[in-house]
C-alpha cells in the first residue's frame, strides 16, 4: 500500500507555507503535540482523551481528539480489523495527526492501535518529542467485565472476528512515555498524570 501512494504522488513538489509551526505555536502559547492512547477496547482510551482535552482546553490550549469509534465513520470507513486495515488505519490516522501537530494543535488519538510496529512507524513520523504513546494500561479480564459496548460477549459467541484480545493479538508497548492505570485508578487520577507530564516535558505552562 505504502509503494503505491508513493508512486500516485510522484511529480508533486512540496509548497512551503511562511505561516510556519513555530509561529502558530507563539500564537497558541504551547507546543503542538500527538498524545497517542493505546489500549484494548474498552480499556478507557476516548474517555481519558477526552477528560484530558477538557482540562487542556480549559487551561486555554488548543486540542483535538481524533477516536477509532468516529474516523471509522468517516475517513476510514472503508477499513475493517483485518492486519492489513488496521496498519491502513493507524497510516491514515498517523499522517493526519501529524497535520493537526503541524498546525500548533495538541491532538489526542485513541485508538487500539494494536501493533508496535505501526504505533513505532506513527512515533517516526514525528518530530522528536512530539509523539507521546500512554498505553491504557486495563487488563482483559476488566475490559470484559466492563464491556460497555457488549462487543466481547458476541466475540466470545464468535459473532464478530479478529477482536482485539480474543481473537486478535495486543501488542503491550515496550518503552511508552506513559503507563495510564485505567484499569484500576481513577480518571481523575489518570488525567492529573498526564497533565503532569505534559508540563514536566514544557508543551504547556499550567
Ligand atoms: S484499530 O485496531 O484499528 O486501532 P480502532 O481503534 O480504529 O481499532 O477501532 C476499535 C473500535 O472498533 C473498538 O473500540 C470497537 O468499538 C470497534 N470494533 C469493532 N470490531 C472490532 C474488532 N474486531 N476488534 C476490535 N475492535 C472492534
Amino acid at each position: 500500500m505504502s509503494d503505491q501512494i508513493k508512486n500516485a504522488s510522484s511529480n508533486v513538489v512540496w509548497h512551503h507555507a511562511t505561516v510556519t509551526r513555530e509561529r502558530r505555536q507563539q500564537l497558541n502559547e504551547h507546543r503542538g503535540a500527538l498524545l497517542w492512547f493505546t489500549g484494548l477496547s474498552g480499556a478507557g482510551k476516548s474517555t481519558l482523551a477526552h477528560a484530558v482535552e477538557e482540562a487542556l482546553h480549559q487551561q486555554g490550549c488548543r486540542t483535538f481528539v481524533l477516536d477509532g469509534d468516529n474516523v471509522r465513520h468517516g475517513l476510514c470507513s472503508d477499513l475493517g480489523f483485518s492486519e492489513t486495515d488496521r496498519k491502513e488505519n493507524i497510516r491514515r490516522i498517523g499522517e493526519m495527526s501529524k497535520l493537526f501537530v503541524e498546525a500548533g494543535t495538541i491532538v489526542l488519538t485513541a485508538f487500539i492501535s494494536p501493533f508496535r510496529e505501526d504505533r513505532s512507524r506513527v512515533r517516526g513520523l514525528c518530530q522528536h518529542g512530539d509523539f507521546i504513546e500512554i498505553f491504557c494500561d486495563s487488563s482483559i479480564e476488566v475490559c470484559e467485565q466492563r464491556d460497555v459496548k457488549g462487543l466481547y460477549q458476541k466475540a466470545r459467541q464468535g459473532l464478530i472476528k479478529d477482536f482485539t484480545g480474543i481473537s486478535s493479538p495486543y501488542q503491550v508497548p515496550d518503552n511508552p512515555e506513559l503507563i495510564a492505570p485505567t484499569g484500576s485508578e481513577t480518571l481523575e487520577a489518570c488525567v492529573a498524570q498526564v497533565i503532569a507530564f505534559l508540563g514536566q516535558r514544557g508543551i504547556a505552562k499550567f
